[in-house]
């Protein structure tokens, strides 16, 4: 499996570790990282990108790939579809069944509301199930929220919107003690004390896992209490189009069984949008760490229905996806890999950067490294740099690997790869979507009655998220909305039910000339080969 070069390569990262241990590589200064970022973040390169020529965003830039299916052609057109005929009367519609979707539908239940979960895939396939190093909470002694107010402003670039990220922190520790006591086993002490790490650009430790499982353990949890609640969940059923009373408030959705092709009415009071990220998307040809369906649905069915977007052209490339083995080529390593002690080395054996700066700047560091330094080791899909995996090992002891991080422990061990002993090859993976639609705090978009929550949300993050943050706000803002949605339904009549807003869309694609066929949402990666 590895070529002469990896293991020239690992013989001097291994000369070199013994003298790396206990060694903190400096720290960026503001000034290289914003001329790093400019030169090597796929955020900041001119190809990859359009501006968009209709809809609330007109004259933004998007990528290409997103600005396709935002501009694309609704499915609804080609279809005979009577909306007398409703299957679902609800006052809650979730769309999205990952962490976000379901903590809004617990909390819907809880207020009362009659609420429904549709999902394209099952409930629980979702971004949230494939986080892996933790949710950020300040709440310990030497920690506040302001602090990780501070963190998260000066990683997200000064751009969050303050109002949202107020709500994260200080809604962050209340969080934590919710899915406590909901159940999820997270890492704690004999006496019981919950154990905190760092992450990339954090000043306290308040990194809360369960092991490198963390997703998994929330989403295990938030599932069965949705099923515990008997809220109902109609799976393999994707959401098509928001409909409308064409007076500016959502009144429900078109569905489609993703098995039969049948096409299902849903009359809601309120609708909230979790329908997660767009890694699938693959922007600028880069691999991802998404789930199967990850391909930015909730955008394009808000947008069209006059919901506007914020930073939708920033994402967040995780500085260490794998790059080999093939099998899983994309894959998420997770950042707890750099917080318990690896360091990311080139070629030579060489710490090139502090492990734990943003992920924005360790991005583009590896890229760099990788590109004009030359100083990356070959592999099938270019190059990459290694995650030095043993350290941890060094520095805490035996059997720390498969204490903290069994999850890349066995995920490197199907093929072979004892991560105690040969370090990881990692290159960025498409990996997060820092812009989305718009909220106001209540959770609602500039459309009446249509809330966002979780990663298809805008600006809380600014234009680059710290670790752990998305499994927190997918806890808040979907607590949130699920409340604020139940609330808002009690005080609202079910509308009428149409499709104006796409006639008048379709009105403006023409007078802008578009010509695009492209079916959109695409609700589902293609993979076929051309
Ligand atoms: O590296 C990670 O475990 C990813 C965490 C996150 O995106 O918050």
């Amino acid at each position: 499996m590895f070529t002469e070069e990896m293991l020239a390569s690992v013989k001097k990262v291994e000369a070199t570790r013994k003298e790396r241990i206990g060694f903190e590589p400096k720290r960026m200064t503001a000034e290289e990282k914003d001329a790093l970022l400019k030169k090597f973040h796929p955020d900041y390169k001119e190809e990859g990108f359009k501006n968009l020529t209709v809809g609330p965003n007109k004259g933004d830039k998007v990528p290409e790939e997103l600005c396709e299916l935002l501009q694309g052609r609704s499915r609804t057109l080609d279809l005979d579809i009577d909306l007398t005929k409703i299957d679902y009367d609800v006052d809650v519609l979730v769309i999205g069944g990952g962490g976000a979707g379901s903590s809004a539908a617990i909390e819907a239940n809880e207020a009362g509301a009659n609420v429904m979960i549709v999902t394209k895939l099952r409930i629980g396939d979702a971004n949230t199930m494939m986080a892996e190093g933790g949710i950020q909470a300040a709440d310990k002694e030497n920690d506040s929220p302001a602090q990780h107010y501070i963190d998260a402003l000066g990683g997200g670039h000064y751009a969050n919107v303050p109002e949202l990220l107020r709500k994260l922190v200080t809604d962050g520790p209340g969080a934590i003690k919710w899915l406590n006591d909901l159940g999820v086993m997270f890492d704690k002490d004999k006496d019981g004390t919950m154990i905190t790490t760092h992450g990339g650009g954090t000043s306290r430790k308040r990194m809360h896992a369960a092991k490198d499982y963390s997703g998994a353990e929330i989403m295990r949890t938030l599932r069965d209490e949705v099923l515990n609640r008997k809220i109902p969940v109609v799976d393999f059923t994707a959401a098509i189009e928001l409909l409308t009373d064409g007076k500016g408030s959502v009144t429900g959705a078109v569905l489609k069984n993703m098995e039969t092709g049948e096409i299902l009415i849903a009359r809601a009071k309120t609708v909230i949008i979790a329908t997660g990220g767009a890694g699938r998307l693959h922007y600028q040809g880069f691999p991802t760490s998404n789930h199967y369906g990850a391909t930015a649905d909730g955008l394009i069915l808000g947008y069209r229905a006059g919901a506007k977007l914020l930073y939708a052209d920033t994402l967040q490339y995780h500085p260490t996806g794998v790059a080999y083995p093939d099998q899983i080529y994309g894959a998420l390593v997770t950042e707890k890999v750099r917080s318990i002690g690896a360091m990311l080395v080139n070629a030579e054996g060489v710490a090139f950067m502090h492990p734990l700066e943003t992920r924005d700047v360790s991005a583009a560091s590896i890229i760099r490294e990788c590109t004009e330094r030359n100083l990356g080791v070959t592999t099938p899909h270019g190059s990459a740099v290694w995650l030095d995996t043993p350290m941890i090992e060094e520095i805490h002891g035996e059997g720390t690997i498969e204490k903290r991080i069994p999850g890349m422990m066995r995920m490197y061990g199907k093929y072979g790869w004892d991560i105690r002993k040969m370090p990881m090859l990692v290159f960025p993976t498409l990996h997060y979507q820092n812009g989305g639609l718009f909220i106001n705090p209540d959770g609602m978009t500039d459309v009446k009655n249509l809330f966002v929550a979780g990663e298809a949300v805008g600006g809380i993050h600014g234009r680059n998220r710290l670790m752990g943050n998305s499994l927190l706000d997918i806890i808040v803002f979907g607590r949130h909305a699920g409340k604020m949605a139940a609330k808002v339904s009690k005080e609202t009549e079910a509308g009428e039910l149409t499709l104006s807003h796409v006639e008048a869309f379709e009105k403006e694609r023409k007078e802008a000339g578009i010509v695009n066929d492209t079916a959109s949402p695409r609700l589902l990666p293609d993979y076929t080969r051309k």
